[in-house]
């Protein structure tokens, strides 16, 4: 039994363990339950009992060994495996890279501006973060105006020393932040994001497009107005499409105008967009309000001028036959994949 013993102690001591499978033969050899450090452990019934201690001591001692030689071989091996290159699959399908391309959003501003910047108007922008001074006071609206409500508007901080802090609501303020800023004549669009507390559906969203216009100079008219609209909207729209100026109101303007297109899809015949009245709202317009402009320093006596602001998404949405404004805005790119450069 001894010898049998140091045999074994001798084989394992010598036993390569170099790759899995001699680790795997190793452990089936000596470890398993039928191998033969076992099968020794089998054989202490037959020692003499006074050997029985020592045989078994012995035989304990050889399968720590064994335990130990396999658990150092293998971690080894796990170590030198991590370390190694992972193994290239040339047969695995190539991947392919997608070029980004211009969000429909910005395609559709940029042929705005580009249009109105034909007819000389420049760019101006301003903070998606506003003061309500400039979002509401300065442009005239009246301290209890329903639009300064909570429904309406995104207030971020309240009471503040220089007034309210809010997600402006409209591109408006930013005429205001050029009045002040600049000395006419002004000839200025201002396209943005602008916010309103809406409840949310696939025709209406939290967050939406506008661009704005403002022309203050000597002598300016409706008449100014109107030509720049026709001249804009027969660009923008198509040049057969007509045009409809309606009597309405905003706080700063005086007088307002509501101007709408015939519909572009239906060409004024009526169909489900533009539900059978043949009419598609583009923007809202007007003269400077005289207290608007005396809010920012310029003398309404000697200056004049037009603005107007337009919501951008709707054009977006029908242009590309987009049904849920939400698409616009969640960055899905099985969406923008769609839009191709
Ligand atoms: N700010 C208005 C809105 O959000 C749109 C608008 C109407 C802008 C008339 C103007 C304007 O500059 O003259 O509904």
């Amino acid at each position: 039994m001894e010898n049998a013993i140091r045999n074994l102690q001798q084989e394992i001591s010598e036993y390569e363990l170099t790759s899995m499978k001699d680790i795997e033969a190793f452990r089936l050899r000596f470890t398993v339950r039928k191998g033969l450090i076992a099968g020794l452990f089998g054989q202490l019934k037959s020692v003499l009992p006074a050997d029985k201690p020592r045989m078994g001591q012995l035989l304990n001692q050889l399968r720590q060994t064994a335990d130990d030689k396999l658990a150092a071989a293998t971690a080894e091996l796990a170590s030198v495996e991590s370390k190694k290159e992972p193994a290239l699959d040339l047969t695995l399908p190539g991947r392919r890279s997608f070029i980004g391309s211009e969000h429909p959003v910005q395609k559709v501003l940029g042929e705005m501006k580009a249009i109105f910047s034909s007819m000389g108007f420049s760019i101006a922008t301003g903070p998606e973060l506003e003061l309500d001074h400039y979002n509401f006071d300065l442009l005239n609206f009246p301290p209890d105006h329903p639009a300064r409500d909570m429904q309406d508007t995104f207030f971020i901080t309240r009471g503040n020393a220089n007034g309210d802090v809010l997600l402006r609501t409209h591109t408006s303020p930013v005429q205001i932040r050029v009045m002040l800023d600049q000395k006419p004549p002004i000839r200025v669009i201002c396209p943005g994001k602008v916010y309103r507390n809406e409840a949310i559906s696939s025709r209406s969203y939290c967050v939406f497009h506008q661009l704005e216009g403002l022309y203050i100079d000597k002598g300016v008219s409706f008449a100014d107005l109107k030509a720049t609209i026709y001249s804009f909207a027969h660009q923008m729209f198509g040049s057969d499409v007509k045009l409809r100026f309606r009597p309405s109101f905003f706080p700063f303007t005086e007088p307002s105008a509501e101007v709408d297109v015939t519909c572009y899809l239906c060409g004024g015949k009526g169909c489900r967009v533009c539900k059978k009245s043949g009419w598609l709202e583009i923007m809202g317009c007007g003269m400077v309000h005289p207290n608007v402009m005396r809010n920012c320093g310029i003398d309404p006596e000697k200056w004049s001028g037009y603005a107007f602001g337009m919501g951008v998404d709707r054009t977006v949405l029908l242009r590309y036959k987009i049904d849920d404004i939400r698409l616009l805005f969640e960055n899905d790119v099985r969406m923008l994949q769609q839009f191709p450069a």
